[in-house]
């Protein structure tokens, strides 16, 4: 990254700017890893000076080299609705491209609650921000919306038309930073670079896959924003889609954009939808207690902070598998993994010493001690023959000192450098919308009742467990 740029984050002093978009932009800075010349523009509602908008980022304040890198933060203060601060935002602009010498890039970080997304797109336009500067038009600007990305099948198709008639597709980054961890991108070397993987990456060898993203916070203070938006389109049709997706995928034509993008893209078609009037039989719906009274939470609210499903894919390979996915806020711990749960073929040799109740599990942990885990069957030591399950793994901290990039970090860097791979594409985001959008309906024509409630630190509630027990799985 040599050339210099504007980065203008519309929503900047919201929760995604202060606790990840600026602390990635300052650690890429720290890494020697921006160019010398660089603009950050904060477009906020709040009244800042420059100086103000520096001041706002608590903690990091304290930070060597903070000072360094605040000198590259500006704040413009506008209203998203009114056109006066977008009128000011082009002066601003211009005179970066005038101080530099040279039309720069320009990158608009939509970082807003996704209402405004609209209202943003269309002064961007009106403005002929979209174009950016010089005669070179619209090749200088880039436009990034973080997730959700509309709050349906429909409003997302909407949104995507509107996107296109501004922007054209090499210009539009769709935010998923579950897309930017270094554990998933791994998922593709670990399952195609070794070959002893795929031969059974299958029907035939696979009993079952399990998902589960758990965090210990419940909303803190993004009530206003979550309670509008609830579990499943705040990380189900984004985060956990694309986890189920490098499951589900099938060997990429190769490391290309397009053909990874590709890959993706198949994999979420392959995913059979549940029907709404299925809904209730595969899919869970909680809600933890206390969670009305959270600030901004309306005191009636039904928006649920859990949810878990089942279903199975048509992908030639993993057709018919269950697929047991769950993710929840104030559960026990922070955890994130993919768990691809082995036919327990213990051989008859064995039957008499106990084969264990599961055997092989291959588990990529995807945060926190990011890294691989296969769990195998040994010879207990000692002089009788009996057997138990234990753990090979594979961690990043201890095989490469590192936990790898952050990946707001990566996110950022592939779209300074143009890089849409790791940037969902139209009908990606379009079949994993699809399959939201039914339970969506489901839950929709369901009696209140459908809403079940759990306890803080617990696995969601209860018909979670019910939900796997039935087919005579446990979670793991
Ligand atoms: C965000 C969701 O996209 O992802 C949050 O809006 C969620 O609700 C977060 O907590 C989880 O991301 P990470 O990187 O902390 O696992």
């Amino acid at each position: 990254m040599n050339s210099p740029f504007a980065i203008v984050i519309f929503g900047a002093t919201g929760d995604l700017a202060q606790n990840k978009l600026i602390p990635a932009l300052f650690s890429l800075f720290k890494q020697s890893l921006l160019p010398e010349d660089f603009f950050v523009v904060g477009f906020s509602r709040r009244d800042y000076s420059d100086d103000e908008f520096r001041d706002h980022f608590g903690e990091l304040l304290e930070k060597p080299e903070w000072s360094d890198f605040s000198k590259h933060l500006y704040y413009q203060n506008g209203d998203f609705t009114k056109e006066k601060g977008y009128l000011e935002l082009i002066k601003k602009l211009n005179s970066f491209d005038k101080q530099m010498g040279a039309c720069i890039t320009r990158f608009f970080y939509l970082a807003t609650p996704p209402e405004n997304y609209e209202t943003i797109l269309n002064f961007l336009s009106s403005t002929k921000l979209s174009e950016g500067c010089g005669q070179e038009s619209n090749k200088w600007t880039r436009v990034i919306i973080e997730k959700p990305f509309g709050k349906d099948l429909e409003t997302a198709i909407a949104l995507d038309e509107k996107l296109s008639k501004i922007f054209e597709e090499k210009q539009i980054f769709r935010v998923d930073h579950y897309l930017g961890k270094e554990t998933l991108q791994n998922m593709l070397a670990f399952r195609f670079a070794n070959g002893i993987f795929e031969p059974t990456w299958n029907k035939e060898y696979i009993d079952h896959v399990q998902i589960t993203l758990s965090e210990k916070n419940g909303v803190e203070k993004r009530g206003k924003f979550f309670d509008g938006v609830g579990m499943l389109r705040d990380v189900g049709q984004n985060h956990l889609m694309q986890l189920i997706a490098a499951v589900i995928m099938g060997q990429p034509k190769s490391f290309t954009k397009e053909d990874l993008r590709d890959a993706r893209a198949n994999a979420i078609k392959a995913i059979n939808c549940i029907e709404p009037s299925e809904v209730s039989k595969y899919v869970v719906r909680g809600q933890y207690e206390g969670y009305r009274e959270e600030k901004d939470v309306l005191p009636n609210s039904n928006t649920e902070t859990f949810t878990a499903f089942k279903f199975n894919t048509n992908s030639e390979k993993l057709e018919g598998i269950p697929f047991y996915v769950r993710a929840g806020k104030k559960m026990p711990k922070d955890e994130v993994t993919i768990s691809i749960v082995f036919i327990q073929t213990c051989h008859i040799l064995f039957k008499e010493y106990g084969c264990p109740e599961v055997g092989n599990v291959l588990t990529i942990k995807i945060q926190p001690d990011e890294g691989i885990y296969l769990r195998v069957i040994a010879k207990k030591p000692g002089s009788k023959l009996a057997l138990e399950t234990v753990d090979m793994h594979f961690t990043y901290e201890e095989s490469f000192k590192t936990k790898g990039i952050e990946a707001y970090e990566k996110v950022l860097i592939d779209i300074f450098s143009g890089d849409q791979m790791l940037f969902s594409r139209s009908d990606e985001l379009a079949s994993s919308w699809k399959f939201i959008t039914k339970i969506l309906e489901g839950w929709a024509s369901e009696s209140e009742s459908g809403l079940k409630h759990y306890k803080s630190e617990t696995w969601g509630p209860k018909e979670a467990d019910e939900l796997i027990e039935k087919d005579g799985r446990k979670w793991l």
